[in-house]
């Protein structure tokens, strides 16, 4: 690891390792979109960033609990506004499911306005003998199986850049009105969600939650303040590194170089190792910052990678993000946290049970069981109890949309059923029954370790 003396700047990242970075054939182009990008707004501020971080070092000691959640990879023709607002209402319902079993104040971070640059394992595709570089999310190249759409455009950036702007600004707005009311709870359902098993269990949480409000606003005389804001942070992975580069901005007030393009960017396990450029990239930011971790990472590693980011162990900078697979929490999982805990290193600890529990079904899809996606979630929180950690946040795949992309769950969801409507162009998303009933399990679970206390 190299020392910490060792000068950072924006652009330092590009002495480092840079992988799964986009080669692309017009130089010139790419240069005039990132001048251009560099001249653009930026999408967040300095003000939200450190609001975010601040909550975030609440939930790693238990006060609240971080929900981030999203798409695995978006796409520019879902930045549209259903799509948007059904994302917000699945968000917005689990997050009332949370809040009433666990009885925390929820985080809401969502894997949306940025998440379009995806790591792929391998450079190309092969489809009938014939290969094609790989598709790399929509702000590189297009899925389609062309040597046209596999080109990367550098054109994609800039509506990639447009595609958050717009997305934030619903986001915002309706984060800020009516829509997001908790009185309003009853309104988020998803028209097509009426016959999720797990509807009614939500109604009744609604119902109880109704009388409650009632109630305090019958003692007190008032109407129940504060409910009618919510707000939303965003995420991505910071994995194409000029465009990264484009949005660090410093803020003089603050005297600190944020990036501006999302709340909390996260490195990948792909780009997560020594002398990394994205490692390197993210060390000299002053946002709160994710490393999505797997079941090959050593204690000792962990600690290094930890003290390289977070030298001076602020409480809140940084988000362990643990996806492992169902099988090896067990075995991995514990000798990462006390290294953690011996070493006194102040982290946020978060589970992600989507990346580790990825499959590839009999008929060559690619999907999860929401059987194992449950397990491991409910192996690391029975581990964080065991070891008196505090896991502080979950992280899934997840839509607003009716899709069939996970099996399993009460919906019933089978193997023969995912072609129906499997719309991911990458990973498979929790749909909406799923990540009710997902949310139902989590608060389920916390209520249990209350009363069993
Ligand atoms: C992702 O979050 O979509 C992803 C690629 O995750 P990981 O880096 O954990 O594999
Ligand atoms: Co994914």
């Amino acid at each position: 690891m190299q020392s910490l003396r060792e000068k950072w700047s924006p652009e330092s990242w590009r002495k480092k390792n840079a992988v799964q970075q986009v080669v692309y054939t017009d130089k010139e182009h790419l240069t005039a979109v990132l001048s251009q990008l560099q001249q653009h707004p930026p999408l967040v501020t300095s003000w939200e960033i450190e609001a975010l971080r601040k909550k975030l070092a609440e939930a790693a000691t238990g006060r609240r609990f971080l929900l981030q959640g999203g798409d695995c990879a978006e796409s520019f023709d879902d930045c549209k506004v259903e799509f948007i607002k059904n994302r917000l209402k699945i968000l917005l319902q689990m997050s009332v499911i949370l809040i009433y079993g666990m009885r925390m104040p929820i985080i809401r971070v969502g894997r949306f306005a940025g998440q379009y640059a995806k790591p792929r394992s391998a450079s190309h595709e092969t489809r009938n003998g014939i290969s094609l570089p790989s598709y790399r999310g929509d702000n590189i190249n297009a899925p389609e199986f062309t040597p046209e759409a596999r080109e990367p455009d550098p054109q994609r950036l800039l509506h990639a850049y447009y595609c958050s702007a717009i997305q934030l600004n619903l986001v915002r707005a309706l984060g800020d009105a009516g829509f997001a009311d908790l009185h309003n709870a009853d309104k988020w359902n998803l028209n097509f969600a009426g016959q999720a098993p797990y509807i009614q269990t939500y109604q009744g949480i609604i119902g109880k939650i109704y009388r409650a409000l009632d109630f305090a606003k019958t003692v007190s005389d008032h109407p129940i303040g504060g409910l009618g804001r919510v707000t939303f942070y965003s995420s991505h992975e910071a994995l194409h590194l000029p465009y990264e580069e484009a949005f660090t901005r410093e803020v003089i007030h603050a005297n600190a170089v944020y990036n501006l393009s999302t709340h909390m960017p996260w490195i990948g396990k792909r780009t997560l190792f020594e002398d990394s450029a994205h490692v390197e990239y993210m060390r000299g930011i002053r946002n709160p910052i994710g490393i999505k971790i797997g079941h090959d990472m050593a204690p000792s590693d962990l600690k290094g990678l930890i003290r390289h980011l977070n030298p001076l162990n602020d409480p809140g900078r940084l988000t362990i993000i643990t996806r492992m697979g169902a099988t090896k929490v067990e075995d991995v999982l514990p000798q990462l946290i006390d290294t953690v805990k011996r070493s006194g290193l102040n982290v946020l600890w978060c589970c992600d049970p989507m990346h580790g529990n990825t499959e590839t079904a009999s008929s060559g899809i690619k999907t999860r069981k929401f059987g194992n996606i449950l397990a491991e979630l409910e192996a690391v929180i029975d581990m964080h109890a065991r070891m008196k950690t505090v896991l502080g946040g979950v992280h899934f795949e997840l839509t607003g949309e009716d899709v069939t992309e996970c099996v399993g769950g009460a919906s019933g969801i089978r193997e023969e059923d995912l072609n129906r409507r499997y719309h991911s162009t990458v990973d498979p998303r929790l749909n909406v029954s799923q990540s009710l009933e997902m949310a139902l399990k989590i608060a389920q679970r916390y209520q249990n370790m209350e009363t069993s206390k």
